[in-house]
């Protein structure tokens, strides 16, 4: 290496925390992550492989437009039973955080703030630093709903975006239809819903996207569908900001072969089905047990989160990694203390294998 300076990285990016996805150690059980256990619709791996090997699905050409029309035309189906959106409604990234990526770099610039009920998904406050804005945060209740009163009274003409996410990640509460009209008819900015995990919750706050200019939804194939290794989600905005929207995107960060797999995900809404249904059961299973030994939250997601004090969440974390499971220590989460986790909702003999392992292993 020649020795010559470094160029200096933005200022800004010594404050951004790198993003730390949950652990994947070979052989362990990972319930750190939400992912779906019981993996994609078989439908989904047949279409893709008869696609390629017939030739329709070509990997060497960059994704086709008619393909991301008609997966736009099947989340339409899929998001609207009012049937008052139009596929100008709907826009695509690579995950819930290539829309996110997208929807900050158009409204945050130097200085422009953005509000942030915390805990909540760490990803927010990183893009809104890296697109040189200011994150503040309103801490969440007992309980963790939000304050709705004060997160009004702390925004100000800067505030650009308010991030909600419902269910939360980690709490997995959501929040109230009432509670958000509030947020959205008082305030000026952008309201930014993350509904990652609402087809395991009771219902979506979608409608009000074709209610109010400044409410926006975004969605995921990565946790009910089972597609998280293929980046694909979705946003829910209204039509005047589609055009902004496709300005600001990266071209093509939707590859070809998740479009096609999303289409076919979004076909079979009997395997989808199954699967929440399956989440749900497991969801009541595993909270049942837990809360023999420590409190649990309710949850609407596909996962639930434990307090174990009086133990602290690193050392829970490091008993079940022992025993070779992997769960999320909340204590990244700014605003969580050091004494939640977070684990994903598994099959029952994943479940199983949880509740065993806090059952024998902390005993308060
Ligand atoms: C609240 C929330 N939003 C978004 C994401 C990321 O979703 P995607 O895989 O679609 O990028 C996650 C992932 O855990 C999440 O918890």
């Amino acid at each position: 290496m020649k020795d010559k300076m470094r160029v200096p990285v933005r200022s800004s990016i010594q404050e951004i925390d790198e993003y730390k996805p949950g652990k994947l150690i070979e052989g362990a059980l990972k319930l750190s992550s939400n992912e779906n256990p019981l993996g994609p619709s078989p439908k989904v791996i047949t279409e893709i492989v008869k696609s390629i090997e017939e030739g329709e699905l070509k990997l060497s050409v960059y994704p086709w437009e008619k393909n991301e029309e008609e997966l736009r035309d099947e989340i339409l189906r899929y998001v609207d039973a009012s049937a008052r959106m139009k596929k100008e409604n709907i826009v695509l990234g690579a995950g819930v955080d290539g829309v996110l990526d997208t929807l900050v770099r158009i409204f945050i610039a130097n200085g422009d703030e953005a509000l942030i009920p915390v805990p909540t998904f760490s990803l927010y406050e990183s893009l809104v630093k890296i697109a040189w804005g200011v994150p503040k945060y309103v801490k969440r209740k007992r309980g963790f709903s939000i304050p709705v009163e004060e997160l009004i009274l702390s925004c100000n003409e800067k505030t650009k975006l308010i991030f909600i996410s419902s269910p939360n990640n980690p709490t997995g509460n959501c929040i109230s239809e009432d509670e958000i009209r509030v947020i959205i008819e008082s305030l000026d900015s952008m309201v930014i819903i993350d509904e990652a995990y609402v087809e395991f919750a009771d219902s979506s706050l979608v409608n009000l996207v074709t209610e109010y200019e400044n409410a926006v939804v975004v969605r995921t194939f990565s946790k009910a569908f089972g597609l998280a290794g293929l980046r694909i989600g979705y946003g829910i905005i209204p039509e005047w900001l589609t055009s902004q929207y496709k300005k600001i995107s990266i071209p093509f960060s939707v590859n070809s072969v998740a479009i096609k797999a999303a289409i076919a995900a979004l076909r079979d809404q009997e395997y989808l089905r199954k699967t929440v249904e399956l989440v749900k059961q497991e969801r009541a299973f595993l909270t049942e047990n837990l809360q023999r030994v420590f409190k649990v939250y309710p949850s609407k997601a596909n996962f639930v989160l434990v307090d174990v004090s009086p133990a602290k969440s690193s050392e829970v974390y490091a008993e079940l990694m022992k025993r070779g499971i992997i769960v999320r220590d909340c204590s990244s989460f700014r605003g969580a203390g050091d004494s939640f986790i977070r684990v994903t909702v598994g099959t029952r003999e994943q479940n199983e294998l949880v509740v065993d392992a806090v059952q024998s292993g902390f005993e308060f």
